[in-house]
């Protein structure tokens, strides 16, 4: 009913609205103002922590995507190698996993029948998982030795945003948990993204605000048959989730590159008038992938490609370039996907409803997967 969408017209839309919420209530107590990390609630003793040798990830879809961000995040921040692994390819593989093998089992649901078969091999094999679960007292984090909860409240439209967003702060959290508990030496850079942390739900607020501009481009691309996505470093696997998401609720033929790759294929599909969105990473930091991916965008640029360009507020090197700017607020680059999302989500949306789909129902899709 219309009192159960809070006032919107899909539940898509209450749910992407309520994102600032949703990352403010999954950091909550978390983090204290020290920066120390609190999640005892982790029930995965310290000792064991301290002496993983691997992380592997397991999830399907969007919460996929998740830990494929989480993969550059926990590599970075405490050196532990780290695999990010689709949970229905993981088992059939004869993964290699022992008792210092920590498995995160993602899933909004708890209930995807390929994540759970995924963290039971792991189980089997000796290794400790820990499920990353919007829902309590679902089947995975049941299945699991420990559970790190995701406090997006209910999703109930079937493409996800607000757990997607809290996914990542989760994984966020275990990294930096794991590198508390290793006595990781924090640097400047951990500890201004703990700083940022906390503002994060602001900002995800600031890019809802200026969403009208997106709403407008994608009823203008109604009539397109593909969309192409690129993205470097975390923004590759916000680009394959922008495409997800279009692929879901717009029927169309939807994308996502890293955009080093174009080169070496993809650029054979750039033809005129084709809409590529380009996520930017940061020019501060990482400046030589800011470098390279304004070439790339220049290279589809001068194929006819129109640019839609998600970028930094103030990034007046890659300005020139965009046939539509999207700006969004300055973040930590390992942060950056929080804020880069919400205008995919809200472009997808919109889309699909110039389409006139069913925005909180697509075809052929039911919210959780319990089947393998
Ligand atoms: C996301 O928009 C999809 N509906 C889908 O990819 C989903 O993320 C996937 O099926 C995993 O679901 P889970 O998080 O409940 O395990």
């Amino acid at each position: 009913s219309a009192a159960e969408k809070g006032g919107y017209d899909y539940f898509m839309l209450k749910e992407i609205a309520e994102q600032p919420k949703a990352v403010a209530d999954t950091l909550l107590g978390r983090i204290d103002l020290a920066g120390n990390l609190c999640l005892d609630e982790v029930r995965i003793p310290a000792s064991v922590l301290r002496e993983v040798s691997k992380v592997v990830i397991v999830a399907c879809g969007t919460a996929y995507h998740a830990g494929m961000i989480a993969k550059y995040a926990i590599e970075h921040w405490t050196r532990i190698p780290c695999e990010t692994e689709l949970a229905s390819e993981f088992r059939y593989r004869d993964p290699i996993l022992d008792q210092r093998t920590l498995v995160i089992a993602i899933s909004q649901s708890g209930e995807t029948m390929d994540t759970l078969m995924a963290l039971r091999h792991a189980r089997e094999q000796g290794a400790k998982v820990l499920a990353i679960c919007n829902t309590n007292g679902s089947t995975i984090p049941r299945e699991s030795d420990a559970v790190l909860y995701t406090h997006a409240g209910p999703e109930v439209a079937v493409a996800s945003t607000k757990a997607f967003l809290t996914q990542l702060v989760a994984c966020y959290l275990v990294a930096l948990y794991l590198g508390q508990v290793r006595g990781t030496k924090w640097g400047d850079e951990i500890l201004s993204v703990i700083r940022e942390l906390s503002e994060i739900a602001t900002q995800v607020d600031e890019v809802l605000e200026t969403m009208e501009p997106v709403r407008e481009l994608a009823r203008s691309l109604a009539s397109k048959n593909t969309v192409l996505f690129l993205g470097r470093h975390v923004g590759f696997p916000v680009a394959l989730e922008g495409a997800l998401k279009l692929k879901e609720l717009a029927y169309m033929h939807a994308e996502g590159f890293a955009a080093g790759e174009l080169k070496h294929g993809p650029i054979a599909l750039i033809e005129q008038d084709v809409p590529v969105v380009v996520v930017v990473p940061s020019p501060r930091g990482r400046s030589v992938l800011h470098d390279k991916i304004v070439s790339n965008i220049q290279e589809i640029r001068a194929r006819g490609a129109r640019t839609i360009v998600i970028a930094e507020r103030g990034d007046e090197a890659v300005a020139p370039y965009a046939d539509h700017l999207i700006e969004i607020p300055v973040t930590p680059t390992l942060l950056q996907p929080l804020v880069a999302t919400v205008p995919l989500q809200v472009f997808a949306c919109e889309l699909a409803t110039a389409r006139g789909n069913e925005v909180d129902q697509p075809r052929n899709l039911a919210k959780s997967v319990t089947v393998e």
